[in-house]
């Protein structure tokens, strides 16, 4: 018999059918998922009953129930990432993990740090401190932005190896430009010099299938309040074995010198609910499945970035090779070039037209930057095109 229509495997599964499932305001378009991420309201509501049971017996909850909870988070994670639990910790944010790794680093004076022109504000503020605090020598290598391959990304950043540093800081996805950059390779070569390599995977956890067990790192940070749809506040630390003993949380707490685990997990009294939530939000993306959530957010991103570039006459930052479920787009000539033009512009998109989206002054001219997540669909951008195009007339 045939199914009715209504029913069939066709029905759409995401984009508007599933925003309800998620607590953003209705009228507005959200574009912008990576930077602070969507909960969804199940999620919500677990984090909500954590918080009630913290408050309706503290002691008892700290004293019993916080430790196992906490494990638990960890070894519903660690299988996620390849790694046993050993070596993960739950931390607030990728901010706080990398401020914790450079404060332990034992390095003499005089010693390099290698980032890139791409790195992360917050990230490159933390080393530009911490050199400057124990007199490292901070340098910057400039990585090809747009770019056609992951070939051009090595070689420049080969490059900049010689002389040797004694630090990298790698992205794996940048923030500014949205690449998804050969961190395998990159990280080998940093390896191979002789270099610590610490990277900074705050977008990869839901967005990339992680094997930490076989990336050639000595830390590995992300954020699972992005694309892991876990509440604000909740990110990992992976570190290898041979740096587990050195590395330890900013706060040190009651549990110093108790083990890695031990010592991240009890950093002081604090609501630890967004990362009790964690088997909630993996529960969340097992009902509709990993592949499907990252197939379709990756169709839909590079669909939405080659629509735009078509309909814009521009550019795509990189093509589906250096893309997850982000993509940068060169916006049509007219709207300035300098920072305060990009604020101007994302100003008057959200007040005159509901869409929220990040600009990015690139290359002398300004580009969007694209987030596809579940709750998205084609219309979305081309809610986006129409606001650009109308703010261009
Ligand atoms: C590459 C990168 N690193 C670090 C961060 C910082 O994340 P958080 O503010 O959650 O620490 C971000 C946030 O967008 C990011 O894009």
């Amino acid at each position: 018999m045939q199914r009715p229509a209504s029913l069939s495997n066709t029905a759409p599964r995401f984009g508007a059918a599933v925003r309800g499932s998620f607590a953003l305001e209705r009228d507005y378009t959200q574009l912008n998922h990576g930077s602070y991420g969507a909960t969804p309201v199940a999620v919500l509501a677990a984090q909500r009953i954590w918080q009630d049971k913290l408050e309706l017996e503290p002691s008892r909850f700290m004293r019993r129930d916080y430790k196992p909870a906490m494990r638990a988070a960890i070894a519903a994670l660690a299988p996620r990432f390849k790694v046993d639990t050993d070596g993960l910790a739950l931390v607030e944010n990728a901010t706080q993990a990398v401020n914790a790794v450079l404060r332990e680093l034992d390095l003499p004076a005089g010693s390099g740090i290698l980032i890139t022109d791409q790195t992360y504000g917050a990230v490159k503020n933390a080393a530009r401190h911490l050199s400057a605090r124990n007199g490292w020598e901070l340098n910057s290598v400039t990585l090809p932005f747009p770019v056609n391959s992951k070939e051009e990304i090595l070689s420049a950043y080969k490059r900049a190896l010689d002389p040797a540093p004694a630090l990298v800081i790698l992205d794996h996805i940048t923030s500014p430009t949205a690449l998804v950059l050969p961190l395998k390779e990159m990280a080998a070569a940093a390896r191979d010099a002789g270099a610590l390599v610490l990277v900074d995977g705050a977008h990869a956890p839901g967005m990339l299938d992680l094997d930490l067990s076989e990336l050639p790192c000595d830390w590995y940070t992300g954020n699972l309040h992005k694309w892991m749809f876990t509440p604000k506040g909740c990110g990992v630390l992976w570190t290898a074995e041979a740096r587990r003993k050195s590395t330890h949380p900013l706060a040190i707490s009651h549990w110093y010198q108790e083990g890695y685990g031990e010592e991240f997990e009890y950093v002081g009294t604090r609501d630890a609910s967004s990362q009790l939530c964690v088997p909630s939000a993996l529960a969340f993306i097992d009902a509709f499945g990993i592949d499907a959530i990252r197939g379709y957010n990756k169709a839909l991103v590079n669909g939405a970035a080659d629509m735009l570039a078509a309909r814009w006459e521009t550019e795509r930052g990189a093509g589906p090779e250096l893309t997850g479920h982000m993509a940068m787009v060169r916006l049509p000539d007219g709207f300035g070039s300098t920072r305060e033009d990009a604020e101007a512009l994302r100003d008057r998109l959200i007040d005159e037209f509901r869409v929220q989206i990040p600009i990015n002054p690139l290359t002398g001219t300004l580009w969007c930057r694209l987030s596809a997540q579940i709750y998205n669909e084609l219309t979305d951008y081309e809610r986006l095109a129409e606001a650009i195009e109308a703010l261009a007339r």
